[in-house]
């Protein structure tokens, strides 16, 4: 039995333990081989691929990134990728591929199988908007980020009576702004599911202000939208896969809090920062538990499914459940999260 297994999209703490999990479990459980493809779907396209072996995997558990590299190109993006990724497939042997991956990867993955590819998924994300599972890898890690660094900033905006504003990833979805909000004690958190009023915004700004010298923390998603007719935001960039590049709205809302309150107000982008370093060690357990399942059903023939977190255990869902639309915020955790906004 060979086992292949890919990493596409945005990288993520966790990637490395997926790896190290599946490798383990094929070669010394189901006396099995690993073939690891570079750069996501390319190293398919492109017949680019290493074995791995439990030797190869040393080190990598607590290692952030993946070893195997990443991209978002996809077999239907490219001409010929889909029979290209067959006659690799054939050719090297592969019984069944591992995709690790966000939204975009997934997809593919499901649209492969429907094609008649042999493919198991892995969920992958800081963002925590696939749906299906619980949570993906990655996005523990994020919120710890996060959170230390808003613990950070709370200090140096008390000695200077000032507003912060940080932006936090979250492309569709607020997970890592409402939990790392929560955790690091926002004055107001924004999040790409519920549009904001700006002046709401100053209001609760000033509010906390009018306690006494109370700095405040306004943590916003990157894809945080202003509400219709207040503020107007530039077209973002788009990536040369069509993706809007996101990062900045933070400033926009800093400086409307400037001029509406008057207050003193800093931005911090955390950015790339929290795609990096160790994961933590939920997500090392995560990783590790999802590799675990994906190389059984691998091995299994169970074909099309995705390995998901539900009600604490891991279990294997079809991958149409998890595709095609977005897990969003919890009502009663963002109702949590907004008792605690001034
Ligand atoms: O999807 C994960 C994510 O980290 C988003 O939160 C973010 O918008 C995007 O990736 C950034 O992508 P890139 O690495 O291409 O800048």
């Amino acid at each position: 039995m060979r086992i292949g297994i890919l990493t596409g999209g945005g990288d993520c703490p966790g990637l490395n333990a997926v790896i190290r999990a599946v490798v383990r479990r094929v070669e010394r459980d189901h006396d099995g081989t690993v073939l690891g493809f570079r750069d996501g779907w390319n190293g398919v396209i492109e017949d680019d691929a290493i074995d791995l072996d439990v030797e190869a995997c040393r080190g990598l558990l607590p290692r952030g990134g993946t070893v195997l590299g990443t991209s978002r190109i996809q077999p239907f993006g490219v001409e010929g990728g889909v029979e290209a990724c067959r006659s690799t497939l054939e050719a090297r042997e592969v019984d069944a591929l591992v995709v690790v991956g966000g939204e975009g990867t997934l997809s593919c993955a499901r649209e492969m199988h429907d094609d008649g590819f042999p493919v198991v998924g892995v969920p992958k994300t800081i963002d925590n908007d696939i749906a299906g599972t619980e949570f993906t890898f990655g996005f523990a890690t994020a919120v710890e980020i996060a959170t230390e660094a808003i613990d950070r900033l709370h200090t140096t905006a008390e000695s200077h009576d000032r507003v912060m504003v940080v932006e936090v990833m979250g492309r569709h979805v607020g997970h890592i702004a409402a939990w790392a909000g929560l955790a690091g004690g926002a004055t107001v958190t924004l999040v790409p599911e519920e549009p904001f009023d700006i002046d709401e915004v100053c209001e609760r700004v000033r509010r906390r202000h009018s306690r006494g010298r109370y700095a405040s923390i306004v943590v916003v998603a990157e894809g945080a939208i202003p509400a219709e007719g207040t503020i107007d935001l530039p077209e973002p960039e788009l990536d040369r896969f069509g993706h809007a590049r996101l990062g900045g709205i933070a400033h926009r809302i800093a400086a409307e809090i400037r001029s509406r309150t008057s207050f003193e107000t800093r931005v911090t982008i955390l950015g790339h920062v929290q795609r990096g370093g160790t994961p933590t060690a939920f997500d090392r357990v995560l990783a590790t538990r999802f590799g675990v399942a994906a190389a059984d059903a691998a091995v299994e023939g169970d074909f099309g499914t995705m390995s998901a977190l539900r009600g604490g255990d891991i279990v294997q869902i079809p991958l149409e459940e998890a595709v095609g639309h977005l897990k969003v915020l919890d009502a009663d955790l963002w109702g949590t999260a907004r008792v605690f906004f001034a």
